[in-house]
């Protein structure tokens, strides 16, 4: 039987809560297949910070890098806590994972569950992937301060687009086109952002011409937001840098249903290191500790890992447990069910189907 060694972030806030569900979902959605799977628990995140004063340590990472997957939580301290630096835990350990473990393709799908309210006016179901951009961009940590704390302080934060970098993430985004709709949509600002615009749409240009069958069109970030809340039908694939991704999909969440929907992948395209799962969501300080968390979209980041494992029979059958408990609940005016209690109902649902 295959083997698989999953390592588990949980992380802070809401992270521990959403991913007990995951775990057990998990474990009901594999109770009837061959494959092994062993589960490590890291706790890292700001608890860990906290006790240490350590985010990733080079001997973590090189522990986590001989895992087959990675299911992460949520990061991120409580900003009322004065104790841990803005920015910290999400910098070295979230964004230190993706970028030391080379996920090119941060990969979130979005798309309306059969019954599931949303705050859209207009009628009719979406099913789009946002392929957003994951080691580079604005988020490459290159920029400074100069004279801080000045009436003459200059911040600079310089977004990093390479040839390789982004020829690389629009391919994936071409080929994921190719198995779908065959339609793609590249998202950037290339009236404004001229030098990185023009990178990125040179390049989609030249990858198109692999990809005959895929038809390609270009839109503007901020028209994008538009088309997004009044016509998402029209989108496809979209594959955009990691700023714009990253707020694009949020924004493809709260069209759902709700942030607490959206599910994420971080993929090493090209299979050398563990690729990592997450809610797009953070970890909510506001209602941790008080089990309302949503775990579906933690639940849904781990159906993308036993997909990306080759486990694809245990990924259906999370997703259609998901949907039909999701639809169920929408038709029976279900609500105010605790984290738990839903953990329970897909694991039921999940028991149902199998
Ligand atoms: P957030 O996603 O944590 O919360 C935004 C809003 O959505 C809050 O009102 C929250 O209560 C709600 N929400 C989030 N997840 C939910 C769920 N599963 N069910 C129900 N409601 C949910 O974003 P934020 O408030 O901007 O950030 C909080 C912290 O999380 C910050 O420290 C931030 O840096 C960090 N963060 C981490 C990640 C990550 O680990 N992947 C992602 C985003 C933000
Ligand atoms: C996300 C988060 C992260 C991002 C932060 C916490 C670094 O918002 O996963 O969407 O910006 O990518
Ligand atoms: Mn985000």
């Amino acid at each position: 039987a295959e083997q698989f060694d999953i390592a588990v972030i949980p992380g802070d806030g809401i992270g521990p809560e959403v991913i007990a569900e995951a775990r057990r979902v998990l474990d009901a959605a594999l109770a009837g297949s061959s494959a092994q799977i062993s589960w490590t628990e890291y706790s890292l995140g700001a608890g860990h910070w906290l006790e240490t004063g350590e985010t990733l340590t080079e001997e973590t990472l090189e522990k986590l890098k001989r895992h087959s997957a990675i299911l992460f939580g949520a990061v991120g301290a409580d900003p009322l806590d004065t104790r841990i630096p803005s920015g910290i835990i999400e910098r070295e350990l979230l964004l230190g994972l993706r970028f030391n473990l080379d996920h090119s393709v941060n990969l979130r799908p979005s798309q309306t569950f059969p019954g599931v309210s949303t705050p859209l006016a207009g009628e009719g179901d979406f099913d789009f992937v946002v392929v957003r951009e994951g080691t580079e961009g604005p988020y490459a940590g290159n920029g400074g301060q100069l004279r801080r704390g000045t009436p003459q302080e200059i911040a600079t934060e310089v977004s990093v687009n390479t040839a390789h970098g982004v020829r690389r993430v629009v391919r994936d985004a071409f080929v994921r086109a190719q198995a779908r709709s065959k339609k793609l949509t590249l998202v950037h600002k290339n009236n404004v952002l001229t030098y990185a615009g023009d990178l990125w749409t040179r390049t989609t240009r030249e990858v198109a011409q692999e990809f005959p069958e895929v038809t390609w069109d270009y839109m503007h970030v901020d028209a994008a937001t538009i088309h997004m809340v009044t016509d998402p039908q029209r989108f496809d694939v979209i594959v955009t840098d990691n700023l714009f991704g990253d707020i694009l999909t949020d924004l493809a969440a709260a069209i759902t249903g709700g942030i607490g929907l959206a599910a994420s992948g971080s993929i090493n395209a090209e299979g050398v290191y563990p690729s990592m799962f997450e809610p797009v969501h953070g970890s909510a300080p506001d209602i941790a500790g008080q089990q309302i968390a949503d775990p579906t979209a933690a639940v849904l980041s781990s159906a993308l890992m036993l997909d990306n494992l080759g486990l694809t029979e245990a990924a259906r059958a999370v997703g259609q447990a998901v949907h039909a408990q999701l639809t169920e609940w929408a038709q029976s005016g279900t609500t105010g069910l605790s984290t738990a209690q839903r953990g329970d109902a897909f694991v039921a649902k999940i028991k149902e189907t199998l």
